[in-house]
């Protein structure tokens, strides 16, 4: 090879390898979730003094109020103690646009003696926990109505005053760098030192937010973490969590660096042939020099995996800025892709993402390299025919879903969160209202990922207060640093395409005052992304007040459908209201209208109470609908809340309002807390999915509605009632097909048709015999589907089936095994309530047991459950780094003991 050549490849090489090495090394996003030290107060009474503020005293302990209670004036507080809020406000400011309003931090390190922050605090008692962890979790529930923790919050100690410990080793090559520490969720009122200093915090649970550890660190040394957390009874009227309970990181980048949440991408101009995608850049300087740097972006378009695959599809121009020291400063460029793969919602399109890769040079040294994901499409909004997606209309066909995630907690794990989206698109689900706060960064991946259309949102109260320590106590000092970073966070994800800044909140109540506090984030909200609408749940602002004047899109939770409507509510001083689909549409011809709640429908999967009601929509009382003694709710799925209606009810109400966007099921999945309506129990059960993520009857009501051309037919009850032995047991039936022909032991009982705006058919004069009931459907005159259900024998078999036999062994991933038990023939018995016991070899662990009975009050970490409707649920996780086979036994007095193997890699 001639000399010159040589020396050529060996450059190429040379430079190959140094782009390979500073780019390994200009920024590192490092997991700290293992192994941290963690000790709670064992009263929430007696604790240390470092509070973050005074709050106002609960002297009213227990009172229940129901979800559209109205919301009530805040108490104002004299501050007494010495608090440290004043340290802990800065870590808003870059939140805060007026520069007049930032914090200054006051002299002093308020906590700087206390024991638990100091470094050589011995810990070695405490707990050791991994993150994500929600403390509350694992513990026995709290019974009783003098329980500390009532129903509404889930009966677990979430409340309580906790704190995290974590020694960090810090090489002493990070010299020079910043480092920061970023929290995706920590519940509630988090407040950091680092090596016995404080450094800062943030009140709000479900915000994501950093501090700049770069000044508090000593490179080359061992550094302490000291984390406290304290998170109030009363905050919530759902399971809040509490602990850290969202993956926590340690990012280390060069002084000059792509700032936090630091790139905005948008698109416009989206066709088929072509778009624009403008991005604008921001680069913190926290170098003492003015540095004078050039940016540059790439954009790769993203596989399935969410790896990049291939060459740039284009590159934006480099731009040269200067950034004086210790300021930000952002550039913004624009570029035209040509023959996008546009992202948009299955199954008429496809999420296909991309990612646009930043670099950051300064004489002519790569200093930084920044990822942001995005996908290319084009939102319309029209106020009379809904929502455009690259031009195709698409129903909003959505289910509100608290951040739970049932007998995990609040511990986010995106198996978990990942299987909730699954089963909610099998039933032809399209659309998540994230209700209402802030989701885990990881769980609009997967909708961005999947194609969930996102409304995204972050307040359930203001100024107005609906529990004592609701967020309503801060509001004052973070709802502008909350609005922003919540925004800024989440503006580059495709699957978001509204913003909601407020639920059913007091301020509906309060005319002009109220207009005012919403005007103030409304602006918030626009300044931060001008190109999503704004929307507002409203279950009492009607069309002539205030509050609906200032967000772009109205947001109706539960008023389309009309508020107690039913004669037994006359004389009500609760919200009663006819239906307002209309007269909203007249007053604002120019807004898009959505649902952002509608049904509140609930039910207990397999429960099915006597006699049944003829309504379409009814509310529940004992001996119709519900039974309070067994806190459970009739399945037959005619039941909602008072102020709600049936899913026929709705669906007829939607359907017949064309220019409505769409709808957002109160819930998708059942939550912890908030059990109306009884209290006594732990979990709610207004999901169409219950807690263990079994499918109720309801799932099958709307997979009948929303995925029409998917052959499915469904029978309810079960058929397992030798007590009703000749009595009348009404037999509903839900199809994607226009007809139905039952027959019970081979005998029809006649063949039904559904008329326009009927969504079940009904046999409600069945007269009840053992044996079979048989379904089969048409439609348009040609056979669809067809359903068989039995009555079955004794409980003889314990049948296990994993939804995944093999998972990661990293000790994140899950499988989610389903036990039920069988008759000898194998057939599943609907009303079985064995007790099962579990017990796991090899190297996995039972994460938790559940059932999904709402009014159950064994812990989730017991290895013993009795099953519930038949069917029970058990999560395995295998441990991390050791693959092999894990084996999952169960056993049952007087049932062949069963086993499976799950496989870890
Ligand atoms: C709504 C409220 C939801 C939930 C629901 C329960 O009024 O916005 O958060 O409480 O009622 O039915």
């Amino acid at each position: 090879m001639p000399k010159f050549l040589l020396f050529f490849v060996a450059i190429l090489f040379v430079s190959c390898v140094n782009e390979n090495i500073s780019f390994d090394s200009v920024r590192e996003r490092i997991s700290i979730n293992d192994s941290w030290s963690f000790y709670k107060y064992e009263s929430a009474e007696i604790t240390d003094d470092l509070i973050y503020d005074v709050r106002p005293e609960v002297v009213e302990r227990n009172v229940v109020k129901d979800a559209d209670s109205k919301p009530t004036e805040a108490i104002s507080l004299e501050i007494k103690s010495k608090v440290l809020k004043p340290w802990i406000l800065p870590t808003a400011n870059d939140f805060i646009n007026d520069p007049n309003k930032k914090y200054m931090r006051p002299e002093g390190n308020p906590g700087g003696d206390f024991p638990f922050v100091q470094t050589n605090f011995d810990d070695s008692s405490w707990e050791k926990v991994d993150l994500p962890h929600d403390w509350a979790i694992k513990e026995p529930f709290q019974t009783g109505w003098d329980s500390e923790v009532g129903g509404g919050m889930g009966r677990l100690p979430v409340n309580g005053v906790a704190w995290y410990r974590k020694k960090l080793d810090i090489p002493a090559s990070d010299a020079g760098k910043s480092v920061f520490l970023d929290l995706d969720g920590t519940m509630s009122y988090a407040m950091v030192w680092c090596n016995g200093k404080l450094v800062g915090g943030w009140p709000y649970g479900y915000a994501s937010w950093r501090l700049d550890l770069t000044s508090y660190l000593i490179p080359g040394g061992t550094n302490q973490l000291a984390i406290r957390l304290d998170n109030p009874n009363y905050s919530a009227r759902w399971y809040p969590g509490g602990g850290i309970y969202r993956n926590v990181w340690l990012i280390k980048t060069n002084p000059v660096h792509v700032a936090q949440f630091g790139t905005y991408i948008t698109t416009d101009n989206v066709s088929e042939d072509s778009a624009t995608v403008s991005l604008e850049v921001n680069i913190d300087n926290d170098s003492k020099s003015d540095v004078k740097i050039e940016v540059s972006s790439e954009v790769y378009l993203l596989n399935d995996e969410g790896r990049k695959v291939g060459k740039p599809v284009s590159k934006f121009l480099p731009i040269n800025t200067s950034v004086a020291a210790g300021k930000n400063s952002s550039v913004k460029s624009s570029v035209a892709i040509k023959n996008p793969k546009l992202w948009g919602p299955p199954p008429t399109q496809k999420p296909n993402l991309y990612m646009a890769l930043t670099k950051v040079l300064q004489d002519g040294k790569q200093i930084d390299s920044y990822e942001t994901r995005f996908g290319i499409r084009s939102l319309t909004f029209n106020a009379d025919k809904g929502i455009f997606v690259n031009g195709e209309r698409i129903q909003i066909k959505g289910v509100n879903n608290h951040h739970d995630l049932g007998a995990l907690g609040a511990a986010f794990n995106t198996r978990a969160a990942e299987r909730q989206l699954e089963i909610l698109r099998e039933m032809g689900c399209n659309a998540i209202r994230m209700s209402h706060n802030p989701p885990a960064p990881e769980l609009l991946e997967l909708t961005d990922k999947m194609g969930f259309l996102v409304m995204d949102e972050i307040f359930d109260s203001w100024e107005r207060k609906k529990t004592p320590h609701d967020f309503h106590l801060i509001f004052q000092d973070w709802s502008e640093p909350d609005t922003r970073a919540f925004i800024r966070r989440d503006r580059n994800c495709p699957s978001v395409i509204s913003w909601s800044f407020g639920n059913e909140v007091g301020e509906q109540y309060t005319g002009e005052a109220g207009a005012a506090v919403a005007h103030r984030l409304y602006d918030f909200v626009k300044e931060e992304d001008p190109t999503r609408p704004t929307i507002l749940a409203m279950n009492f602002a009607k069309p002539f007040m205030e509050l609906p004047v200032v967000p772009d899109m109205i947001g109706l939770n539960y008023q389309g459908e009309g508020i107690r409507q039913d004669p037994m509510f006359e004389g009500t001083d609760r919200i009663r209201t006819a239906p307002q689909y209309d007269a909203f549409h007249k007053k604002f011809p120019e807004k898009v209208i959505v649902s952002t709640e509608t049904a509140s429908a609930f039910s207990s999967r397999g429960i099915y109470l006597f006699p049944v009601t003829n309504a379409l929509s009814a509310p529940v009382r004992n001996g119709s609908g519900g039974d309070s003694k067994i806190h459970q709710v009739s399945s037959y799925e005619l039941h909602a809340v008072d102020f709600g209606s049936s899913a026929d009810k709705v669906f007829k109400s939607v359907e017949s309002h064309p220019f409505v966007a769409g709808e957002f099921v109160w819930t998708g999945w059942d939550y912890l807390g908030e059990p109306t309506p009884y209290y006594e129990a732990r979990s709610s059960y207004t999901g169409i999915i219950d807690l263990a993520g079994f499918k109720k009857d309801r799932f099958y009501l709307y997979q009948s509605f929303w995925r029409p051309d998917f052959p499915m037919v469904h029978i309810l009850p079960h058929w397992n009632w030798v007590n009703r032995i000749g009595k009348i047991t009404p037999v509903h039936v839900f199809t994607s097909g226009d007809e139905v022909e039952l027959f019970l032991n081979d005998k029809s009982l006649g063949k039904k048709k559904k008329a326009k705006y009927e969504y079940r058919l009904r046999w409600d004069d069945v007269v009840y015999e053992l044996g079979k009931l048989k379904a089969v459907a048409y439609k348009n005159g040609k056979k669809w589907a067809q359903e068989e259900i039995k009555t079955t024998g004794d409980a003889a078999l314990l049948i296990a089936e994993a939804d995944r036999s093999e998972i990661k062994a990293d000790g994140k991933d899950l499988s989610f095994v389903t036990v039920k038990i069988a008759d000898e023939n194998g057939l599943p018995i609907p009303d079985a309530e064995n007790l099962i016991q579990f017990s796991i070899e090899g190297p996995g662990e039972i994460v938790a047991t559940d059932n999904g009975n709402p009014a159950d009050m064994r812990a989730f970490s017991s290895l013993e459950r009795n099953a519930f409707s038949g069917l029970c649920l058990v999560i395995v996780k295998g441990k991390d780094g050791e693959s092999g086979i894990i084996q999952l036994t169960m056993e049952s007095e007087d049932i062949q003991q069963h086993n499976i193997q799950i496989q870890t890699k």
